[in-house]
């Protein structure tokens, strides 16, 4: 089992270009379906989520090519519209390949995806809309079949904005007659990201950004090159590892407009960011001081992805802070482990109150979730000693060499297989 040693008290120096967003290719990859040409994505991140897109792709019957950053889909030889039970549990943002694969085949056959560690992950929504969209959606033992002879565009209104289920309708909506409306949609970036690739293939989307998306249906669609755009998340953590160890970084293609909610706390605790053009640096003195209460919400509110590292950063401030997750039930898993590291926190349903203590120090760590195993890094960077951060098979699937990039910026951490 792979796993991280870190020895912590190195403060931070240097900068690193920031990795393509994982949470824009994984959609887009599913939107490469839409057209029967070749699709070039560049700042494609090499992420175990991304491969496992690649192989339901490679399933699918299309061929996937990459070279550096860049992969190059041809779905033209598209045979099959169902996708295995074993490839649909090696990630859980595969629903995506629902709309899609309705759009361009009209039938879609996979499993249903499952709860994971952040607690359950329904995917009502995205089949209720799909339904509104006309397509009739049976589950039997798990398994979800769909057809969609004839998609007809029509309003649908969210109860709440999923991010997933506004892209699903997004892809789907490409393939139905006439026009959709996705009404209270999801505003995240990613989704304006999306927007912009299947512009680039003829589509005709407008509104992602807003919680207003329209699309006109039925455009002819052909293959278009587009760039991933830099993902906030691992910009978000790069930030709070610089707040954790102290230091001074910049964040190459960073985007400070997006992370206004990462930033302002950050600032709150004392840290002096600047946005710049092109990227955001980062400078942190002496000791944090705790912030007014950290709620998660929908973008443009506190992300939940963030969550995790933002408490990490935070162990060693003066004060106490108030978490509030609102997005996932499940999402303090990483808690305990970061208690293990010195931290003092009390968790009581969606609360958790973080009490700044004056060190921590190192010790063996499990990575429970993607975001969680990033904070178990960012604060062993400031904790005393060496730690031991394993099932790092969790942090693969989002970040480029985590500890690639940490060491850039004079990070002492390896990884060891
Ligand atoms: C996406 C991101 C994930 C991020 C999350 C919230 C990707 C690949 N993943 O996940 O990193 O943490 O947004 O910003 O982009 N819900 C329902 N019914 C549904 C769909 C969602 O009740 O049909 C609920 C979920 O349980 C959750 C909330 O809505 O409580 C938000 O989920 P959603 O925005 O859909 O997140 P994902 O798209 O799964």
């Amino acid at each position: 089992m792979s796993r991280f040693l870190v020895e912590g008290g190195h403060r931070l120096s240097g900068e690193l270009t920031v990795q393509g967003a994982k949470n824009s290719v994984l959609p887009i990859l599913a939107a490469t379906l839409l057209n029967r040409g070749v699709s070039v994505l560049s700042n494609c991140p090499r992420l175990r989520d991304v491969d496992a897109s690649v192989e339901i792709l490679r399933y699918l019957g299309c061929s996937v090519l990459r070279e550096g950053d860049t992969l190059s889909v041809d779905t033209s030889g598209l045979n099959r519209a169902e996708i295995s039970d074993t490839l649909m549990r090696e990630m859980r943002s595969s629903a995506v390949f629902l709309g899609a694969l309705l759009a361009r085949c009209g039938a879609a056959e996979l499993s249903y995806p499952g709860g994971c560690e952040l607690g359950p992950r329904p995917i009502d929504l995205h089949i209720s809309g799909l339904r509104a969209l006309g397509a009739a959606i049976g589950e039997e033992g798990g398994i979800l079949h769909c057809e969609a002879p004839a998609l007809r565009g029509c309003e649908i209104v969210l109860s709440l904005p999923s991010v997933g289920a506004t892209e699903n309708l997004m892809l789907a909506a490409c393939g139905a007659e006439g026009v959709t409306s996705i009404v209270n949609a999801a505003r995240e970036p990613e989704i304006a990201d999306l927007q912009g690739f299947l512009r680039a293939c003829g589509a005709k989307v407008s509104g992602a950004g807003t919680d207003l998306v329209t699309v006109e249906g039925r455009a002819p669609l052909h293959g278009g090159a587009y760039r991933i755009m830099p993902d906030r998340i691992a910009a978000a953590t790069y930030l709070c590892a610089a707040a954790s160890a102290g230091g001074a970084i910049r964040l190459l293609g960073a985007e400070e407009r997006q992370l206004a909610t990462v930033t302002a706390v950050l600032r709150e605790a004392g840290c002096v960011i600047g946005g710049e053009k092109g990227g955001i640096t980062c400078r942190c003195g002496g000791r944090l001081t705790a912030v007014h209460p950290i709620r998660t919400a929908p973008y443009p509110g506190f992300p939940t992805d963030a969550q995790a590292v933002a408490m990490a950063a935070l162990l060693r401030s003066q004060g106490s802070t108030v978490f509030e997750e609102n997005i996932f039930t499940g999402r303090y898993r990483h808690v305990d482990e970061l208690i293990r590291l010195g931290g003092v926190i009390r968790v009581s349903g969606r609360v958790a109150v973080v009490t700044g203590v004056d060190a921590l120090h190192g010790a063996k760590v499990r990575s429970t979730d993607l975001r969680g195993g990033a904070a178990l890094c960012v604060a062993a960077l400031a904790a005393e000693g060496t730690s031991e951060v394993q099932e790092i098979q969790h942090i693969d699937r989002g970040y480029e060499d985590l500890a690639g990039q940490l060491r850039a910026l004079g990070a002492q951490i390896v990884r060891e297989e």
